[in-house]
């Protein structure tokens, strides 16, 4: 059934450099004798990616794909992005490190542009390495600032993999089974696709959100330190809740004296396209936000903002980061907001995302296996099911279609419980043809199940 003509990608004007490193082979050999075993490299065959322009990954032969997963959500404005870089490199040959103890006035200014893309009182800024060390920041911040020590996630969340986050990420896929989390309680996911309230039922927000205060009630002792939920759920495959969901949570919450936590780490910068933060799509304002990943588009930077009132509850003791806030990781956060700015990123995550829902709402027309098709502006989910009504994941039929993306020059990435659904989280910069080829990929490789 393979059909007569495969996709090509879009013409893109990028010679990659000659490779004359180590074989994928030997990589992997050296990989699997030196490097943390529990770490899995994606596909059969282990690709090996040595250059990347924007949209596009190279790998070590000079081939071209689509990174349709953008290293997981990160390089949100394209690999090297030419300000970027230089912005990187600049930093790079003045200074590269002192910490906070000395002035230095990239951390400084960052805040300042950091803050001015917050709504409300968020305007005191944290800086850290990655978005596990944000979670766990907020955690401390939450329970030091209200006093109270109960915690509740949502299933089917992942918030890091440090003892403290993976205690509120909920899928035992992660879990170690170790002591962790204590304190830590999940209420049920917002799913209006797998969930008991769905896309039909116009109460599901404020019906999922009561569970939170049910929790609350049975759980708890009535009070709550924080209530933690990313904005849109990334791991978990795409989840987006209904409206008035985190509302009506957030109310329960503050009911309680807990403190609410918006997860940004994928959601954030633009990606949704109507708003620059997930937690906008909601209508609230949480009382600290964590972020990561595409704040530095590749660079190791984990941002926790908050409100001046919190922030005093972490003034008792001294608190302090050797690379939170680091010159050069500041100078690439400042000049990927610029570019955000300046390329008209979050527009282009609204316009080319809307296209490529539309692309994939076909695809849901003609290909049975394709139960939901979801998401927010270039943050999108394609669950596969083996059957429409009991909704039983597809987990193989996603593998395949996953390694034939592959082979026919498309990167996606996989999530889902049961790693079932296709996660599409391109750089934001990809266009209109990019997006016809991705989902002229998908159709291949489904019509090839
Ligand atoms: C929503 C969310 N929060 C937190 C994290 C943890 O970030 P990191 O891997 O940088 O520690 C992740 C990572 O995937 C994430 O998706």
């Amino acid at each position: 059934m393979k059909t007569a003509i495969l996709p090509e990608l879009p013409a893109f004007a990028h010679e990659p450099k000659p490779y004359n490193g180590p074989s994928a082979a030997d990589v992997l050999a050296l990989r699997r004798e030196f490097v943390n075993p529990a770490i899995f490299a994606y596909y059969k065959q282990p690709l090996m990616i040595v250059e990347g322009s924007m949209q596009y990954v190279f790998d070590e032969t000079g081939r071209r794909y689509l990174d349709a997963f953008a290293g997981i959500v990160t390089v949100g404005v394209g690999h090297c992005h030419p300000h970027v870089v230089a912005a990187a490199r600049d930093q790079n040959e003045r200074l590269q490190h002192t910490t906070t103890i000395y002035l230095h006035p990239n951390i400084a200014e960052y805040a300042r542009d950091l803050a001015a893309k917050m709504p409300g009182n968020l305007k005191v800024c944290y800086f850290v390495n990655s978005g596990s060390e944000a979670n766990d920041l907020a955690l401390l911040m939450a329970r030091a600032y209200t006093g109270n020590y109960d915690v509740i996630a949502l299933r089917n969340a992942y918030h890091g993999g440090n003892q403290s986050t993976l205690g509120m990420t909920s899928h035992h896929t992660w879990k170690f089974n170790v002591p962790g989390g204590f304190g830590v309680q999940h209420a049920l996911a917002p799913d209006t696709y797998r969930g008991p309230y769905g896309r039909d039922d116009r109460e599901a927000g404020r019906k999922y959100a009561d569970d939170v205060r049910s929790l609350i009630q049975f759980g708890t002792p009535g009070r709550v330190a924080a209530f933690i939920a990313e904005s849109i759920q990334g791991v978990g495959g795409a989840v987006v809740y209904p409206d008035g969901y985190l509302r009506h949570a957030y109310e329960h919450v503050r009911a309680a004296g807990g403190v609410c936590i918006a997860d940004e780490v994928q959601s954030g910068f633009g990606r949704t396209g109507s708003h620059f933060w997930g937690f906008e799509t909601q209508g609230v304002v949480p009382d600290i936000v964590t972020m990561a990943k595409g704040i530095g588009n590749g660079a190791p930077i984990g941002a926790v903002v908050t409100t001046p009132e919190i922030a005093r509850a972490l003034t008792s003791r001294i608190h302090f980061n050797t690379f939170g806030g680091n010159a050069v990781a500041m100078a690439q956060a400042r000049a990927v907001l610029q570019v955000i700015e300046r390329d008209g990123i979050q527009a282009n995550a609204a316009a080319v995302g809307g296209h490529l829902m539309a692309g994939l709402r076909r695809l849901q027309d003609i290909h049975d296996v394709i139960g939901d098709v979801r998401g927010l502006g270039l943050m999108l989910g394609v669950e596969l099911v083996k059957d429409r009504t009991s909704k039983e994941p597809a987990g193989d039929a996603c593998l395949r279609v996953f390694e034939r993306s592959r082979e026919l020059g498309l990167l996606v990435g996989k999530g889902g419980l049961h790693g079932n659904v296709l996660r599409i989280k391109p750089p934001m910069c990809i266009t209109r043809a990019d997006a016809d080829f991705l989902v002229d990929v998908l159709d291949a490789a489904l019509a090839e199940l």
